[in-house]
Order: structure tokens, then sequence, then C-alpha cells
């Protein structure tokens, strides 16, 4: 049976899209068999797939209303190992004709359930709002990973997402657990960033990925060719990172590599 992890965190911008196709890569590169699903409207982990969200004719956005079975909409990508379950745009449209719809947050988690044992691990990509979309994710999560830029206010955000999946644990009767935050955009080089990376270790012990992913240009350019870091340049510092994160987790998760 997949474990299912989900990348979260209600802010844009902090890496969660990079880093769910990146992990996903490295832990297909690793032996296991991976599903990357995006129910995030902006479709970024499609699109950096190697995926156009425009022209797919089925999408998690309809296994969500419940017009498509998920093996149906499920997709190979370019990467060995690694299928999708995309999103497209009109996924936004999701967040509404979800609300009328009974067990609304377990959806997701509901859909996931019969392709489960195909697949080593699922990796969900979640938009950057604590919306309804969010919620299916971090319900139908095992584990979630929190992405975090070493700013100023990532404490706080940290701290607010913990009590997030407590509140929902409490509310909803999940098991869902933080696995831990994920510093990203790392620069040892800036005195904050320093920082706020020990003082997150600090107040989270346990909780902090050993594995952190350094600023790095490739992993930047990668998606504008729709590509995984792995495919784009395996020596950058960015592809050493996540490799080193895809190891951390097995371990962590008590997995043999291949
Ligand atoms: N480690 C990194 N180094 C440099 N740029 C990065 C890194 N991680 C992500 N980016 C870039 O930063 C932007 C936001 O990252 P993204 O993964 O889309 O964040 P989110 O999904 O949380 O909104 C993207 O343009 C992405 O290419
Ligand atoms: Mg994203």
């Amino acid at each position: 049976m997949a474990r299912i992890i989900s990348l979260c965190n209600q802010k844009g911008g902090v890496g969660k899209s990079t880093s769910c196709i990146n992990l996903g890569t490295f832990l297909a590169a690793l032996g296991k068999k991976i599903l990357i699903v995006d129910i995030d409207p902006q479709a970024n982990a499609t699109s950096g797939i190697g995926l156009n969200p425009r022209r797919l004719e089925k999408s998690i956005y309809h296994v969500l209303i419940g017009k498509v079975a998920s093996e149906d909409a499920i997709r190979k990508t370019p990467i060995l190992g690694v299928d999708i379950l995309p999103a497209s745009s009109a996924l936004a449209g999701a967040a509404v004709e979800l609300v009328d719809i009974k067990n609304r947050e377990y959806k997701l988690k509901e859909v996931l359930e019969p392709i489960r044992r195909k697949y080593d691990f699922i990796v969900i990509d979640s938009p950057p709002s604590l919306g309804l979309l969010t919620l299916n994710a971090l319900v139908a999560a095992g584990k979630v990973i929190i992405p975090v830029q070493c700013e100023y206010y990532a404490l706080e955000g940290l701290a607010d997402l913990m009590r997030t999946v407590q509140l929902i644990n409490t509310n909803l009767k999940t098991r869902t657990a933080v696995m831990g935050a994920l510093l990203t955009m790392y620069d040892r080089k800036s005195r904050l960033h320093r920082a706020v990376a020990k003082e997150i270790r600090r107040k989270f012990p346990g909780y902090v990925f050993d594995a952190v992913i350094p600023r790095n240009v490739s992993l930047a350019e990668a998606p504008s060719f729709g590509k995984t870091i792995l495919q784009y340049d395996p020596y950058s510092h960015g592809a050493k990172a996540y490799r080193q994160l895809a190891e951390e987790i097995l371990r962590m998760e008590g997995i043999r590599k291949i």
C-alpha cells in the first residue's frame, strides 16, 4: 500500500511544487513506484513534469467530481516509475462544486484508495491556501511535508500549519502526521537564513529534515523546459539535495532502496 505524503504550506512560492516533482523523481530513481497527484489549479507540478495542463481531457478535477475513475485520469510521465494524476485549470471550479457534496473533505482520500496498491508512494502537491482542496490533501495524507523558506515569518507559518493538522485530526477523525519542515531555497551565505534555520530546528526538534534544499538556478530553470532536476541538471546542488531528501524519507519510513 502506497504511503501518501502531501506537500502543504498555505504560503505560495515556498517550493511545494518543485519539491513534489523532484522528490517523486528521486524516490523513483531509488527504485520506488510513484504517483504524483496535482491538486493545485495552477497545475505547476503537472507542467513541471512535462504535461500541458490545457491539453488534458481528464484531470483530478473530473475524478473529484465523480465523472472519471482515478485510473482513467492517470498518465505516465517521461520519468520511469513516475505516474501523475494531473491538474487542469478546471480544478479552480471544483472547490466550489465540492461544497455541496457529502464528505467533501474526504473526496481525495476516497478516490486514491482503489489505486493505492499500485504504488510505493503517492506524493500530493497542494495549492497555496487553506481551502477545501488543501484540506482534501491533508485528510488524504498519512504524512505531511511542510516546505518553508528561511524568512522571518516562517516560524509562525509553521506553527499555524502544525495546529491546523491537529485541528483536522480532532475534527475529521484522521491521523495525519507532520513528517517535517523542509528548508527550501536556502542560501548559506545569508545570515538571516542561517539564523532562521537554527531557530526552526530549536523550536521544532525532530520535525525538520536534515536534507536542506539550496537556492539553485537549475531548480528554477528546469520547469520552463518541463523537466525535473534529474533530467535537466543531475549533478547540480539542487539535484543532490533532493536525492538526499528521498534517501532520508526512505530511512525514516524503514524502506530499503532498490
Ligand atoms: N531551491 C530553489 N532554488 C531556486 N529557485 C527555486 C527553488 N525552489 C523553487 N524555486 C522557484 O521558486 C518559485 C516557487 O517555487 P514553487 O515550487 O512553485 O513554490 P510553491 O509550489 O510553494 O508555490 C518557482 O519559480 C520555482 O522554480
Ligand atoms: Mg505550487
